[in-house]
């Protein structure tokens, strides 16, 4: 069959599909099981504590709560009913929200470039863009994970959280570009890490709908849970009596009024606390609880448990860098769906602006709008508040036709330069400082530069001719919107000439960031707190990589897999 015959079939499988998915809404989900901390009674008792209701914290105390008792400890609220949240055209509200009731919580690097992490049950993924993807064979062997029970766990989460997208004209351009510029093959809507193009999934349904780590309590025994909502975990407690080693058994939490409760482990070996609050959260909380460099800690006045120097190093973020593409021709408003990947590690993929807060007149740039914190057009150590505000409203100030057009980004593999967290002061609800050292590393450059020739090649190539200006070559494009009132580039003497240069002043974040809590150095290989008893860490925080192109699929195989491993381990098999 001819590739042009194929591509017909492949649209009218795609609009079967999105149709299916208009039939079948089914109602958001109501737990039992939910309830806000300021309910939770002074003193309680579990098998299992997890601390972060997040993309891993879920899948995780859905898993447990079969053959145990979980308290599952969130510090934000419930994704259900926010429309903020579950709409897919409303995405970037939850990240332009800058209040403390907002489930994303802003934070700003030392690099200079603006991040957010999640406050809300679901973390990541109810503020994320939504790409759904596997890690490769290659990284789970790495990992050591069992690759059998791995692909079963993701079979768990995709049942519930991921869906095919529709593919129209931008994103179908996007993905013939790459192949004819020699990123192949193509390898069809897949979740699997392949290299070449593929069409990858996303947790919005054929509705819009976002579907969450949250919908993985579906999974739960609710006779087994306890969710508590607005439940800000302050503390791990240790014990150290009849012990040579110290031992988690408790935590003290604050709830909405600021009230203190505590909940302990009940007796028995097998029981732990787990610590789920995400790369910045987890090493965060340790270092709160004590465990960390014993001479930071101790300038911090923290009593120290363990003196752990590693805890808070490898912190990373994949650099993402972009191109926007002015196009004549209409752009229709997507997320990531389309995803090349090539064999040296960049990841291209392809997103388009969007009609911000539907309904609302303002037009937006999507997932590369400063309203939520991307500013490219200045370097990083320039992206003041001030710059940020001038940015929103010189692009509130545009004409409507700027933003007919469409973002191809790419993404820096692993990435090898690494930073590390400190904590600024003893608030858990405040952010603690955190160094990715961008770039740091030579080859993560060279990555990010041969990224772009793929884009330039992808801009130039015959699919993508309906949507460009045939005047503007790549250093035009570069320096175009560095000119005009678009201004999404810096003003650089160099910016055209050096992709170098480019990469590090343009350099945004894919919120990808991890490291932390790194397995080898903080946990071993089952999770555990190496050093101590009854503590584990099962989040993004323990990745030496970021997996996949994007992470979140592996993050909720991880929740699931931990909790099938230490329910059989419980069980005594
Ligand atoms: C804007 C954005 C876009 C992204 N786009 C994509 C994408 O398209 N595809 C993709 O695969 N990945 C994407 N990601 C990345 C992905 O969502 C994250 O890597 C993943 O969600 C991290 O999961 P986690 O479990 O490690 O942490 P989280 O999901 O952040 O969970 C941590 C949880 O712990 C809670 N917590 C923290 N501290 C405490 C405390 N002291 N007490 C109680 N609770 C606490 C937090 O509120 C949070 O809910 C994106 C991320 C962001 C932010
Ligand atoms: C959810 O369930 C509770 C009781 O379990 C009920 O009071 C409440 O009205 C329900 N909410 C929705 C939206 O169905
Ligand atoms: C574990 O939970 C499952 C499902 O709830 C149940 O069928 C099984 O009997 C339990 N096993 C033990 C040992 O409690
Ligand atoms: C949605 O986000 C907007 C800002 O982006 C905020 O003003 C509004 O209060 C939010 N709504 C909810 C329900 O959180
Ligand atoms: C798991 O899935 C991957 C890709 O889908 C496949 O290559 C691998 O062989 C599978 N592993 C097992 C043990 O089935
Ligand atoms: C630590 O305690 C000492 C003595 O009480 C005090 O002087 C110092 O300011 C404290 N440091 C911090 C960071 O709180
Ligand atoms: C998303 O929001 C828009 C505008 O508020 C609304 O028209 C649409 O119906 C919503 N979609 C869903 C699935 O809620
Ligand atoms: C880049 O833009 C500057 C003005 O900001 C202009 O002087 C220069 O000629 C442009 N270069 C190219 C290659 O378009
Ligand atoms: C610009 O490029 C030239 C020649 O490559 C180099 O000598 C100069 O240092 C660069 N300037 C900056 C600011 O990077």
């Amino acid at each position: 069959m001819g590739f042009w015959l194929w591509r017909l079939f492949f649209f009218a499988f795609a609009e079967i599909l999105l149709f299916h998915g208009f039939c079948s809404s089914e109602p958001a989900p109501n737990y039992s099981f939910l309830h806000q901390a300021t309910s939770a009674p002074p003193l309680s008792y579990y098998d299992y504590i997890i601390i972060g209701g997040g993309t891993a914290g879920c899948p995780l105390a859905a898993t447990l709560s079969h053959n145990s008792s979980v308290l599952l400890l969130e510090r934000g609220g419930s994704p259900y009913g926010n429309p903020n949240i579950t709409n897919l055209s409303s995405f970037g509200r939850a990240l332009s929200d800058l209040s403390a009731s907002s489930p994303s919580q802003r934070f700003v690097s030392e690099d200079g470039v603006i991040n957010a992490r999640a406050r809300v049950l679901g973390g990541g993924s109810c503020i994320n863009a939504g790409f759904y993807t596997r890690a490769s064979s290659s990284y789970v062997a790495a990992v050591g994970w069992d690759s059998r029970l791995v692909n079963e766990s993701y079979r768990w989460a995709e049942k519930v959280v991921a869906f095919q997208p529709p593919m129209r004209q931008w994103q179908t351009a996007v993905r013939d570009g790459l192949l004819q510029t020699g990123v192949s093959p193509y390898n069809g809507f897949t979740y699997d890490h392949l290299i070449g193009t593929k069409v990858g999934g996303t947790i919005f349904d054929g509705e819009g709908r976002r579907h969450t780590a949250a919908d993985l309590l579906e999974y739960a025994n609710p006779k087994g849970i306890t969710v508590m909502l607005h439940a800000s975990v302050h503390k791990i407690l240790f014990t150290t009596t009849g012990r040579k080693r110290a031992s988690a058994h408790g935590v003290i939490f604050r709830d909405a009024s600021g009230n203190k409760h505590i909940a302990y482990l009940n007796d028995g070996e097998k029981n732990e606390v787990i610590l789920s609050a995400g790369a910045i959260g987890s090493p965060h909380l340790l270092m709160l609880s004590g465990v960390g460099p014993l001479d930071h800690l101790k300038a911090h006045n923290i009593t120290v448990v363990l003196d752990q120097p590693l805890v808070g190093q490898g912190m990373a973020d994949n650099p993402m860098n972009a191109i926007y593409i002015p196009s004549p021709a209409p752009v229709e408003v997507s997320l990531i769906q389309v995803v090349g990947i090539t064999s040296y590690g960049s990841y291209i993929e392809a997103a388009s602006g969007e009609n911000f807060a539907g309904g609302s007149t303002h037009r937006d740039f999507g997932i590369f709008s400063p309203r939520i914190g991307q500013l490219s057009t200045l370097p990083p150590k320039q992206r003041t508040p001030e710059a940020l505000a001038k940015a929103i409203s010189d692009m509130e100030a545009l004409n409507p036709i700027v933003f007919n057009g469409g973002f191809i980004l790419e993404k820096v593999r692993g990435p090898l330069s690494q930073g590390h967290l400190h904590l600024v002061n003893t608030n858990p609800n405040d952010n603690p400082s955190v160094t990715f050292n961008y770039f740091q590393h030579p080859q993560d450059l060279q990555r990010c530069v041969e990224g772009l020739r793929v884009i330039e090649r992808v801009i130039q190539s015959r699919p993508m001719a309906p949507f460009r200006y045939n005047s503007l070559s790549l250093p035009v494009l570069l320096n175009m919107t560095a000119s005009s009132p678009i201004n999404l580039l810096p003003h650089h003497a160099n910016v055209s000439t050096s992709l170098e240069q480019y990469c590090k002043d343009t350099v945004m974040t894919i919120w990808h960031y991890h490291g932390g809590c790194q397995m080898g150095r903080v946990v071993d290989s089952d999770y555990r707190v190496i050093g101590i008893d009854s503590l584990r860490v099962i989040d993004g925080s323990t990745f030496r990589d970021s997996p996949g192109t994007n992470p979140q699929a592996t993050v909720m195989m991880l929740g699931r897999y931990m909790g099938v491993k230490i329910l059989k381990e419980r069980l005594g098999n």
